[in-house]
């Protein structure tokens, strides 16, 4: 079945909403999602989405945006940076107009709290910039987009998988999706199609991440010689359950909650003596894993999946009940504890990919090392790389990646189309993806994908984690070069058509494969640390030979890789100290 819209947004994610918001005031607009898109990885961001809006003590955009670049490790382009800081500002207030339900100070402004890495006057100290819907920020997002996309017509498609995306030369034409009700392939033509399909933490055995969040969108795109960018730098969020990785938000810190190990010591005293327990993520983790491995964790033995506790049994029933919530709930499901009696297991957790497909700061996807756009194809959100997030991002930030960049890609959209003809589709255009979804199903013996999955999680968490060292990172890459020759035999054993979750769930290991093989090869390739790229032997960051952005090609069996530069608009790199 083919349609025909002026634009297709692959997501139903904050990013993908916001540029539908916007693409639809003029432009015929489908939302393909492959879940309800209530139901997207928004919808569990926790602690708040950043903003100078100075409600509770002074800040300024320009503050965040140093913030931003000092915390990316000065990978951050500086254009990027400063764009998104004053745009939050804008940002914000207008989801407060469309109605989102942020938490208040008591006359009646957004209220605002502390997050890692925020602070006044270029590092001085802790500011309070998290403009939050107690613990719930994301979903809130999620529930006042999605209304208003209703509002605007727009066409939803929930339940549609993306499989393959049509280019004709440097020309988007459209995509092709899987409708998962019926297992018809639908073919999609579209002046422009927006990826906004968030984030691949599931090729890591423990993640904050959806089980949705296999990086649909990137291994699509890579497939068809789309570069991806800065994929060595994976985040990994301090504070995730223990043995689970479900996020603790950074917010428990930001309300006065302490990291403790085995000895009850606040050991963040050592490792960043002015932030603390609010230092940027990448400082933090790095903390617990040096206690961990130093003997210090809870258990005291040393391995990897050792934990620290996550205090908050001082703040008081009040603070957990009104402002964390939704942590006290997770705390009493998952570990049948009550954090205000007692504190919280928690190790690092796989959370947020800064790379991604590359763009420009109107999101349309570059494709080479020159900034060559691809007309009509864009992306927004975590699946992209406008660079804003250097080596490391910081908490809050990616909820104002996402509305300041979504919202700036769907205006560029609106204008595109109208000023554009649909490309024709090649004949056949869904020949490719037909081929490979009945390879998958043609009944012959092969392996399950579940085995390969396993392999994948577990080398990338033990080997390209929080701290890498060559000889780990060589044994991740030969095995997920052989685990993708591997997949080529995999079959799926349910063979029927309705919500074959069996096909989904294959499919969706192809993407992770493809990226976690880009990704432990882009890891290897950058000889030096900065931000959340940690290696035991290049422990320095090197910015006469690094200071740069990495592309990688995914060609067949290997990987290419190319460079471009930082944009470095006004502050010059420094050596980070907190
Ligand atoms: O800790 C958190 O609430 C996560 C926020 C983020 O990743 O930005």
């Amino acid at each position: 079945m083919t349609h025909e819209f002026d634009a297709v947004i692959v997501g139903g994610g904050g990013a993908g909403l916001y540029a539908a918001l916007e693409a639809s005031k003029s432009a015929k607009t489908a939302v393909l999602s492959k879940l309800y898109p209530m139901r997207s990885h928004t919808g569990a961001a926790q602690g708040g989405i950043g903003a100078a809006l100075g409600n509770v003590e002074p800040d300024s955009p320009e503050w965040h945006a140093f913030d931003t670049v000092k915390g990316g490790d000065y990978l951050t382009d500086q254009d990027a940076a400063t764009i998104l800081a004053e745009e939050a500002v804008h940002a914000v207030y207008d989801l407060e107009n469309r109605g989102l339900p942020f938490s208040r100070t008591p006359d009646g402004k957004i209220d605002q709290r502390r997050f890692g890495g925020h602070t006044r006057n270029f590092g001085d100290g802790p500011v309070r910039r998290s403009c939050y819907a107690a613990d719930r920020t994301g979903h809130m997002i999620l529930q006042t987009l999605y209304q208003q996309c209703i509002k605007n017509e727009v066409h939803f498609f929930d339940e549609y998988h993306v499989v393959d995306v049509l280019l004709e030369g440097a020309r988007c034409a459209g995509v092709v999706a899987l409708e998962l009700r019926t297992g018809e392939l639908h073919t999609f033509r579209a002046k422009a199609v927006l990826f906004a399909t968030g984030g691949f933490g599931r090729m890591f055995r423990i993640t904050s991440n959806s089980y949705a969040s296999t990086g649909d969108g990137p291994a699509v795109l890579a497939r068809r010689g789309i570069p991806l960018e800065d994929m060595e730098f994976f985040q990994f969020h301090p504070t995730g359950i223990r043995g689970m990785g479900i996020l603790i938000t950074e917010a428990v810190r930001g309300e006065g909650g302490v990291l403790r190990n085995r000895t009850g010591e606040r050991f963040m005293e050592r490792y960043a003596p002015t932030l603390l327990d609010l230092a940027p993520r990448d400082m933090v983790s790095r903390a617990i894993m040096t206690e961990i491995t130093g003997g210090m964790g809870m258990r005291g033995d040393r391995r990897i999946d050792d934990w620290v506790l996550l205090d908050a049994t001082h703040l008081g029933r009040e603070v957990v009940q009104t402002k964390l919530p939704e942590i006290s709930s997770f705390s009493r499901t998952y570990l049948g504890i009550d954090p205000v009696e007692k504190a919280i297991p928690v190790q690092p957790t796989a959370h947020y990919g800064m790379g991604g497909i590359p763009t420009d700061l109107h999101g349309r996807v570059l494709c080479d090392e020159r900034g060559k756009v691809v007309e009509g194809l864009y992306a927004a959100g975590e699946c992209a790389c406008v660079s804003v997030h250097g080596a490391n991002r910081l908490g809050t930030n990616s909820l104002v990646d996402l509305v300041v960049f979504g919202r700036r890609a769907g205006l560029h959209i609106e204008e595109y189309v109208k000023g554009s003809d649909p490309v024709a589709l090649p004949k056949g255009a869904d020949g490719p993806a037909r081929a490979e979804i009945e390879r998958l199903m043609d009944g012959k013996k092969g392996p399950h994908g579940g085995q390969l999955r396993e392999e994948m999680e577990v080398a990338m968490m033990e080997r390209v984690g929080v701290y890498r060292s060559e000889k780990e990172m060589v044994g991740a890459i030969e095995t997920l070069r052989s685990l993708r020759a591997r997949y080529q035999e995999v079959r799926v054993q349910d063979r029927s058509r309705g919500f074959n979750t069996d096909l989904l769930e294959t499919l969706e290991l192809g993407n992770l494969l493809d990226l976690a093989y880009t990704t432990a090869t882009a890891a290897n390739n950058r000889k030096e640390s900065r931000g959340a790229h940690a290696r035991e032997d290049f422990p320095e960051r090197d910015d006469a030979n690094w200071l740069k952005h990495s592309l990688a090609w995914l060609e067949g069996d290997g990987v290419r890789i190319g460079y471009k530069p930082v944009s470095i608009t006004k502050w010059q790199p420094k050596p980070r100290a907190y």
